[in-house]
């Protein structure tokens, strides 16, 4: 990596990220989660970190590298990342949740290995609680709300949708289909939606992609 120095521009800012995976146990021996490696949520944690801001990282399960100057929370479940996220996020200036959280959670959880049996199974699911839901509700004046969203059609329809039904104020959509976009990928293809604008950007780094977030964060709300 080159050597840049940065514009200490979000010096002061308490940030709270959160990023990767959730796992969601069945029994002592299996998971559900999803194909999320943290890549996105890291690069903006560490973009607003080398920019002065004091940086919570909220995280499931991923390989990269743990990343300095920043407060790090790992968790494993939706239930321990909405404990982590809701228990620090009075007092944040903005939250971006770059996080796959399982929508759906095995409603009974085995303690012992589940044995396997002939024929089929089925797992009864049960819904997770919507963390960002929760942040809408419970919002802090002047606190910044930015969401993900990955979709694999009607993207900016569906992304406007959780705009509002969350109340936040920025989603980040990308098409999962799209080329140089979505999961384990260095690069991503975005676009940058809030209820006055859409903004897509061309293929950049996720570095770069999380460089622009934060700069549409913090100049709309130097704004006003
Ligand atoms: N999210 C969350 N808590 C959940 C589910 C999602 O905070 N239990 C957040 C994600 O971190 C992301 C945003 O909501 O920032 C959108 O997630 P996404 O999965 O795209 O949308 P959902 O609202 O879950 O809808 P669906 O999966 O049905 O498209
Ligand atoms: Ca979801």
């Amino acid at each position: 990596e080159k050597e840049v120095c940065f514009e200490k521009d979000l010096e002061g800012k308490k940030i709270l990220v959160t990023a990767g995976p959730t796992r969601e146990a069945i029994d002592p021996v299996r998971f559900i989660t999803n194909h999320s490696t943290g890549k996105m949520g890291y690069a903006v944690a560490k973009a607003a970190s080398l920019r002065g801001a004091d940086v919570t990282l909220v995280s499931g399960k991923t390989a990269e590298p743990k990343p300095r100057f920043v407060h790090l929370m790992e968790v494993d479940s939706a239930k321990e990342m909405f404990d982590a996220v809701t228990s620090e996020a009075e007092f944040k200036d903005a939250i971006i949740k770059a996080a796959a959280v399982a929508d759906y959670r095995p409603k009974h959880v085995g303690t012992e290995k589940t044995k396997k049996k002939e024929g089929e199974m089925v797992i009864e699911l049960e819904r997770t609680d919507d963390i960002l839901k929760w942040l809408g509700e419970h919002r802090k004046k002047g606190q910044f709300l930015c969401g993900f969203s990955m979709e694999t059609q009607n993207m900016l329809e569906n992304s406007r949708v959780k705009l509002d039904k969350k109340k936040i104020d920025m989603i980040v959509a990308n098409n999962l289909k799209v080329e140089g976009a979505g999961f384990g990928t260095d690069t991503n293809v975005v676009t940058i939606i809030t209820r006055e604008k859409e903004l897509p950007l061309n293929t950049m780094t996720k570095d770069e992609v999380a460089h622009r977030i934060l700069d549409e964060i913090f100049t709309r709300q130097n704004e006003g």
